[in-house]
């Protein structure tokens, strides 16, 4: 079941970054890329609970401050070890001005 809910404005994420978005108890990263796309995943690297937010991203990679691990936030997938669990994604849409994203039933 679809649940938009609205993350920051465009404005908030600067090109090529990122940020953290809570809602309840749940975490996520929203990034943009240098093609000025938005993409969510979950908040938490999947090889140990450290927050995205403080990773770099670098063209379609978000390398975890953890242990450099990457994934591709367009896809999730893992793109460098140690991690080797894709990253759960969420749709978004950009509507104006306004960045939301589909986080679902929290199943
Ligand atoms: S916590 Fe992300 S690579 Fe280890």
């Amino acid at each position: 079941m679809s649940n938009w809910t609205k993350a920051c404005d465009t404005d908030d994420i600067d090109e090529e970054d990122l940020i953290r978005f809570d809602q309840g108890d749940r975490t996520f990263a929203v990034y943009r890329s240098p093609s000025d796309e938005y993409f969510c995943t979950d908040g938490y690297c999947t090889h140990e609970e450290i927050h995205l937010a403080d990773g770099l991203v670098m063209d379609y990679t978000i390398e975890c401050p953890g242990h450099n691990g990457q994934f591709d936030y367009r896809t999730g997938e893992p793109t460098r070890s140690p991690v080797c669990v894709a990253l759960r994604t969420y749709p978004v849409k950009v509507e104006n001005g306004e960045v939301f994203i589909d986080i679902g039933d929290g199943a």
